[in-house]
């Protein structure tokens, strides 16, 4: 029997990550080959021509899994029902801006569109935080939309894991897809920690630790950490604009992963609410090493932290903290 549609927010639906992620969804990218889905995707009026373009884009597609399209600048339209919500929405970081300058702009909407959401979405509806800053924004959405669980909003750090993957691919030459459990840890921020340590290479004598495999400690706690730090801001200078294919495909990886579960072995990083796990102040919307089933994630837990490693999960969350009182006083 088909199944029911799911409907899908995407808000900032007409910019360059959403028109590169609604064509996604609506191929089965997001939540699988069999699920029918309704996009709906929500921006502000002077994109609302853009808006109506990408709709009739969607339409001359002819996607099969595609049952229906709202296209509105009405935040309350938008969020009525839906399942899923990736929030896209906001002002982009530029060349030479640090995501905190873009801070004051953006967690207001987030304070906002909490409402709309809290009082209009399905209950139980998952919610992906894409703009930055995407912790601060994400934790602004928690607070102002108390009755939506905690566990039910989340942040995207997924696209900087697969970063992590992808560096650790190109430096072995190995497939991207036999690279595992890499950790981001903390802010999707210059501060993030990509941890290896618990990183692992399928290979034809087993699986074996990254550490062993490549060899060189000077490079996986030096330049690969800089590397995978730096990307976002690497991609602006070649671009002129920031990531976006990679941001909509590791979108899909985040919330593929919390509905339908993650495979049997294999962790993956998503900014969530933290309990306090790994000596992480409770309180911030931190980068965790997770596992999902059932809907559900959960923490990883017990994973040998070393000083470097210590060190460098104290520093992102003392920026989230500071993020946290920035974001209020920029809506006090
Ligand atoms: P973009 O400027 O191309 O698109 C943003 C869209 O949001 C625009 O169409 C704009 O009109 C719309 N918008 C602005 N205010 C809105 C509001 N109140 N409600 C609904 N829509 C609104 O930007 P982009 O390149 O698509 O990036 C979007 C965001 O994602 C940025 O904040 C960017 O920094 C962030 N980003 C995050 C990651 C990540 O890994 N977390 C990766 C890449 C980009
Ligand atoms: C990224 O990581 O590519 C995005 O967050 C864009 C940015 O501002 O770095």
């Amino acid at each position: 029997m088909a199944k029911d549609p799911v409907r899908v927010l995407v808000t900032g639906a007409a910019g360059q990550i959403g028109y590169a992620l609604v064509p996604m969804i609506a191929r089965g990218v997001m939540l699988g080959p069999d699920q029918p889905v309704i996009l709906h995707m929500l921006d502000i009026p002077p994109a609302a021509e853009a808006l109506n373009g990408v709709k009739m884009e969607l339409v001359d597609a002819a996607f099969p899994l595609l049952k229906g399209v709202v296209a509105t600048t009405d935040a309350v339209e938008a969020c009525t029902g839906v399942n899923v919500a990736v929030m896209v929405g906001g002002f982009p970081r530029k060349e030479g801006m640090e995501r905190k300058d873009v801070m004051a702009k953006n967690v207001s909407i987030y304070k906002s569109q909490a409402s709309a959401l809290e009082q209009h979405a399905a209950p139980n509806c998952k919610v992906l935080v894409v703009a930055n800053p995407a912790n601060t924004n994400a934790l602004i959405l928690k607070e102002f939309a108390p009755s939506i669980p905690a566990k039910n909003i989340t942040c995207l750090t997924r696209l900087d894991h697969n970063r992590a993957l992808g560096q650790i691919s190109e430096r072995l030459g190995v497939q991207v897809s036999d690279v595992k459990n890499a950790i981001i840890w903390g802010n999707h921020s210059s501060t993030q920690y990509p941890d290896v340590n618990h990183a692992t290479v399928k290979t034809p004598a087993g699986e074996k630790p990254v550490r062993e495999l490549v060899a060189d400690d000077a490079w996986l706690n030096g330049e690969f950490i800089s590397t995978v730090q730096q990307r976002g801001a690497a991609i602006i200078k070649a671009r002129k604009l920031s990531s976006a294919l990679s941001a909509a495909s590791s979108a899909c990886d985040h919330i593929r992963d919390w509905v339908l579960g993650t495979p049997e072995g294999t962790f993956v990083s998503m900014g969530v609410y933290s309990d306090g796990s790994y000596n992480v102040p409770a309180g911030l919307i931190y980068s965790f090493p997770v596992t999902c089933k059932n809907g559900e994630w959960s923490i990883v837990q017990g994973l040998s932290i070393d000083e470097f490693s210590r060190k460098k999960l104290d520093l992102t969350a003392a920026e989230l903290s500071e993020e946290k009182d920035l974001a209020y006083s920029c809506l006090s």
